[in-house]
């Protein structure tokens, strides 16, 4: 992998984990559109089924090009490895059922991803998981949730949708003293903006389908390791540390230390559940990864315009955005994410007229469903009758003004 210190983030986020083809020397990353890889022979493909070897067998398993976006967001994270996955989703169901089994326990954020939420309350007590949320500016109450069966915490990097900051140096200090890791969901941050890894979190995953895309054209998922959690220490992790009958008895921990998580992530969970990512899928997201500070900085400026707007408003009653005084993670965000921030919240209290005319001004400049994506949507999905969350798009806001005319409506 690219030296991180070395290499800055712009020539990462274009160049690392790409190693020009020898034989065409082709420039871009070209999909290999294949499911399978021929073996030179017999004690060859030996060796990479018993994992002596590394080496693509299956595109279900590993795909160079889906190799190349692992190591660019490894990189671009500060991880010792990376596995894409078919979507977000995916990716947090991924490192769940790395760790735990049924009788398992997790401590999450209450304000994720609506998704996320579902997810953990009501599907995985279906298969013996249960997870505690709790308030995410708590770190009290995560603490008193954690329980003898606990194995991982979760938090997103900025809630979603109530835009907390979440706390990433002392989460992971009460993970690490229960002896669990932190799983941090960097989708609204990117590692442009965050780099949870390097704030104490152990483990974090992407909706690649959002920022690292930014085109809004395909699903995908990242799971990335920090490679710094002490599994055989914690004693609680025997997917990690116990013999795998599933791969002719083999220790994760001790055949791969930091790349235990990975490893065991990869030969078991993307093998048996199957959620890998489509090669093509890969290639897509890895043409958004190459401008994503670019895209990044452009989405920041213009949340910057949007919350100037809506601030100076009269019909706009409150605006919540991490950047102004008035939020209360403020002093926190100004530390965890000095570049900035661009998500948003607005509340208008006449109903209706007001509040459409405010909306479908600033709608103009939010991102849509696929939050990230470059152009502006048809309509926000985060929105009910008075308030709105919104990121804002990097393309359009270069023309909008504070003092422009409200459209019809207001
Ligand atoms: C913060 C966050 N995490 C995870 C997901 C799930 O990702 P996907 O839709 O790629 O499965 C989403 C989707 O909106 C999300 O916003």
């Amino acid at each position: 992998m690219a030296d991180p210190n070395f290499l800055k983030f712009d020539t990462l986020s274009l160049h690392a984990g790409q190693e020009v083809d020898p034989i065409t020397g082709a420039r871009a990353v070209p999909i290999y559109q294949t499911t399978s890889y021929v073996f030179k022979d017999a004690d060859h493909a030996a060796s990479l089924f018993n994992l002596e070897t590394t080496g693509h067998i299956y595109s279900r398993l590993s795909n160079p090009t889906t190799a190349v976006l692992e190591e660019r967001l490894a990189s671009l994270e500060g991880g010792v490895g990376a596995i894409c996955t078919a979507s977000g989703h995916a990716a947090m169901h991924l490192a769940i059922v790395t760790l735990m089994s049924a009788g398992s326990h997790i401590v999450c954020s209450q304000s994720v991803y609506g998704g996320t939420y579902n997810f953990l309350k009501h599907t995985m007590p279906r298969f013996g998981i249960e997870t505690t949320f709790v308030n995410p500016r708590d770190l009290d109450a995560f603490k008193d949730a954690i329980q003898d069966n606990t194995r991982l915490v979760i938090s997103e990097t900025l809630g979603n949708p109530g835009l907390e900051v979440t706390n990433i140096p002392a989460l992971a200090d009460i993970a690490h003293a229960a002896d669990i890791p932190l799983l941090i969901d960097n989708t609204f941050a990117t590692p442009y903006l965050c780099r949870p890894l390097d704030l104490g979190a152990d483990l974090v995953m992407h909706s690649a389908t959002k920022f690292l895309g930014g085109h809004g054209i395909a699903m995908g998922g990242a799971l990335i390791d920090g490679g710094r959690f002490d599994w055989e220490k914690s004693g609680k992790f025997p997917t990690l540390t116990e013999p795998y009958e599933g791969y002719h008895g083999i220790r994760y921990e001790e055949e791969f230390g930091p790349l235990a998580f990975l490893m065991r992530a990869r030969t078991e969970g993307i093998r048996d559940f199957g959620a890998c990512i489509s090669p093509t899928n890969s290639f897509q997201i890895l043409q958004g990864v190459e401008t994503l500070s670019v895209r990044m900085e452009k989405h920041v400026a213009n949340a910057r315009k949007v919350i100037e707007f809506l601030n100076t408003h009269d019909a706009v009653e409150t605006v919540s955005y991490p950047e102004l005084p008035t939020h209360p993670d403020h002093e926190l965000a100004k530390e965890l994410l000095p570049k900035g921030c661009v998500h948003f919240q607005f509340h208008c209290q006449r109903w209706p007229r007001s509040w459409q005319g405010v909306y479908r001004t600033v709608a103009d400049f939010l991102s849509s469903g696929e939050c990230g994506r470059c152009q502006k949507p048809r309509h926000s999905p985060c929105l009910d009758n008075t308030s709105a969350n919104g990121c804002a798009s990097p393309q359009e806001c270069g023309h909008f003004r504070r003092n422009d005319p409200p459209v019809s409506g207001y």
